[in-house]
């Protein structure tokens, strides 16, 4: 069913600044597509079929930026380290298990579920260098009808014996992922994802570059999250001015739409290289600072046009909550505010709202809004087990409050592309 009306207390953010609040509304959904959203039901949909769902809040879906499907099995483990001593003692290791397919379907499983059942409409996944495994993990999506751009991991330098490629078995695993994924699968779309630079040799990134360019594939890897990181990045690219210029230099950053998670440390270093660089950058505020790599100043990347959505970066994130990245990225522009520069005005619940919905919706299509034209993908949430005395909260209060006390009650609906899925 992709025509259908939706009746219910309606929110969404078209601009960072201004969000809009219908309580007891229809919000009608016509071939996929939003049509508007009305006080009743406009004649000419009458014949439309309705899901009730008065008293309960009908919001965009979410989306994830930015999240390790790998790396579910050890959330909320192993915290007490920073970023390189992370992953060669805890991730490398876990990461390494994905070889044995039965393995992977088991942990695959699990992260499917947990990922269908949340808010988050459509994610950009790592998986890990294994295509057998890359490839369940996509036939499970798949099955599921959730539209996720996966990569298979490119890792062939400074990693251990167990998660290392040789390069033109990374090139040639990536050439044949791609082809498999593009002929077996149409929700679930390919990625190339070279892990970070100083997994990939030159050469191997030069090559990805090129399958992006020539299959004409979106990139997703990692950008100065953690100061030991843009130090080994200097040394392993000498000759380059920063770590983002490291990427221009291969063809990583500019060429393609490009995902660059954290760039906790890009301002001040390689902002200019980034803008107008069909860049995404994808915030995860709960990974940098559980992995101790810094607080990002959102507010100057926001407020000067760069596309900045957010990521759960699961498992240096704990959880695959995007509304948790929401609070997460509100409550980390407040310490920037006040520990580093006070000229950042922290950000407003809104904004980062909008960052979850229309900004990282964009990377995927027109979506993220209930504006007219905006292709549906809708989450519907109960907030009624919230007890509390205070009465009358507006729907924008309420969804504010939704987010951070991650109501314990699940997700009552999710329509994703028109579909509903449940
Ligand atoms: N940089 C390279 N690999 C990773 C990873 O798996 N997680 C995070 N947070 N940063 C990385
Ligand atoms: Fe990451």
């Amino acid at each position: 069913m992709s025509s259908f009306i939706i009746h219910g207390d309606v929110f969404y953010t078209p601009e960072k600044d201004r969000s809009v609040s219908r309580a007891d509304s229809y919000l009608v959904v016509a071939d996929g597509r939003i049509e508007g959203c009305f006080d009743s039901i406009p004649d000419k949909y009458s014949s439309l079929s309705l899901l009730e769902c008065g008293g309960k809040l009908v919001i965009p879906a979410l989306y994830d930026l930015h999240v390790h499907a790998s790396q579910y099995q050890f959330r909320g483990l192993w915290m007490d380290e920073e970023l390189l001593s992370w992953l060669n003692n805890h991730t490398f290791p876990e990461e390494a298990k994905y070889k044995d397919t039965e393995y992977a379907e088991k942990a695959y499983e699990i992260f499917t579920r947990d990922l269908y059942t949340s808010a988050t409409g459509r994610a950009c996944i790592f998986a890990t260098i294994h295509r057998s495994a890359t490839l369940l993990l996509c036939g499970m999506l798949e099955k599921l009808s959730m539209p996720c751009f996966v990569g298979k991991v490119n890792m062939d330098r400074n990693s251990p014996d167990m998660l290392v490629e040789d390069t033109d078995e990374s090139i040639n695993e990536t050439l044949a992922y791609v082809d498999e994924v593009k002929r077996r699968f149409t929700y679930v779309k390919p990625i190339i994802t070279p892990r970070f630079l100083p997994s990939c040799s030159d050469r191997l990134s030069r090559s990805l570059a090129a399958i992006a360019l020539r299959e004409e594939l979106p990139v997703q890897s990692h950008l100065s999250e953690n100061l030991s990181e843009i130090e080994w990045v200097a040394s392993l690219s000498p000759d380059s001015e920063n770590y983002a210029d490291a990427y221009r230099r291969l063809g990583l950053l500019g060429s393609r739409k490009t995902i660059m998670a954290h760039c906790v440390h890009s301002f001040g270093r390689e902002e200019e290289l980034l803008k107008n660089s069909n860049v995404y950058i994808a915030h995860c505020p709960d990974s940098n600072t559980n992995l101790s790599s810094g607080i990002m100043p959102v507010r100057y990347f926001l407020d000067n046009g760069y596309k900045t959505g957010l990521g759960s970066d699961v498992a240096g994130g704990v959880s695959l909550s995007i509304f948790r990245a929401v609070t997460d990225a509100v409550r980390c522009s407040k310490l920037y505010y006040r520990l580093v520069d006070s000229s950042f005005r922290a950000l407003s619940f809104n904004e980062a709202f909008y960052m979850a919905t229309k900004l990282g919706g964009s990377f995927f299509g027109r979506l993220g809004s209930f504006e007219e034209g905006y292709e549906a993908d809708v989450v519907v949430l109960d907030d009624s087990s919230i007890s509390s005395a205070v009465q009358d909260l507006s729907v924008a209060e309420r969804v504010e409050r939704y987010a951070y006390l991650e109501s314990s009650k699940p997700v009552v609906h999710k329509i994703v592309g028109g579909k509903i899925l449940f």
